[in-house]
């Protein structure tokens, strides 16, 4: 089944659909909404990831990977592995056109571009670390981590023990590498302080936004 997303008649009954699986569940499949919230916004504290305003092809993308077991979760495995590949290309659709979670534009203005060095966190995500060939991680997050396009998806608010599970998983290949391998690369150069550090920078994002915001904006820093 391919994507369709240009013949528009076809995209609202996705919609419609994905919007049910979302809140109602059906055909032995659980409601999306029961862990990632009734708006996508995710659970936080129970290290429930958003969905909201996520790609969708990056969405659909996971959930094959999940129902394939490539991607482990015992949680989402067998919910992913319930679905119909209808149901994935329905839901991921509903999901990316929810609105963000996140203040996209105070976290796009809040460009750190020279953060303190010792705070490794804001330092890899916006410098990189280049002696280990590990590129910034805002160059295809965006800054403030709000996303860029269909495929590099949104970390700013996302669950800290969550990202650092993920780029855990990526340096032991238990988890797809991801589109060119790019993610999956990268991680296996992380140390693990600086997973670690990432983790907690990006976890931490939104609720700090609006003070660093100003902050960069009186010390003149882009
Ligand atoms: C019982 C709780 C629960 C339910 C219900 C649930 N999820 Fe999840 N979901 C999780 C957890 C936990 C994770 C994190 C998995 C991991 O650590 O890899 C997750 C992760 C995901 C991801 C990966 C997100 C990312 O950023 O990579 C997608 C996509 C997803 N869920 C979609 C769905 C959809 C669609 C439904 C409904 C059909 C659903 N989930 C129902 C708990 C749940
Ligand atoms: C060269 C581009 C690129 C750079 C630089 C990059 N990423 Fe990624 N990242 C990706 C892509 C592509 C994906 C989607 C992978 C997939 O489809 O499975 C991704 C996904 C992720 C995810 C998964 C999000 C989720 O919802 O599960 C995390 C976490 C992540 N990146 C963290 C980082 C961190 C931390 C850095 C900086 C050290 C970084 N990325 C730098 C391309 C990049």
């Amino acid at each position: 089944m391919g994507m369709i997303f240009f013949a528009s008649p076809v995209w609202a009954d996705a919609v419609a659909d994905g919007r049910k699986i979302m809140t109602e569940g059906g055909g032995g499949v659980i409601a999306c909404a029961t862990c990632h919230g009734v708006n996508g916004e995710g659970m936080a504290a129970a290290g429930f990831p958003y969905l909201a305003g996520q790609g969708a092809t990056y969405l659909a993308e996971q959930l094959k990977n999940f129902a394939a077991g490539e991607r482990h979760n015992p949680v989402m495995e067998p919910i992913a592995k319930a679905m119909n590949p209808a149901q994935i290309e329905a839901v991921s659709i509903y999901l990316s056109q929810l609105p963000k979670p996140y203040d996209a534009l105070a976290l796009t203005n809040m460009v750190e571009t020279y953060p303190d060095k010792s705070a490794m966190g804001a330092w890899v995500a916006n410098r990189g670390d280049w002696d280990n060939n590990i590129p910034a991680c805002i160059q295809c997050h965006g800054p403030g981590g709000v996303g860029v396009g269909a495929s590099f998806p949104a970390l700013a608010g996302l669950p800290a023990n969550y990202m650092r599970q993920q780029l855990i998983d990526w340096k032991a290949e238990k988890r797809p590498a991801g589109p060119l391998s790019l993610m999956g690369d990268i991680a296996q150069r992380m140390s693990d302080q600086q997973i670690s550090a990432v983790a907690d920078y990006f976890g931490g994002l939104p609720a700090g936004a609006a003070t660093k915001a100003a902050v960069t904006t009186k010390s003149g820093a882009r």
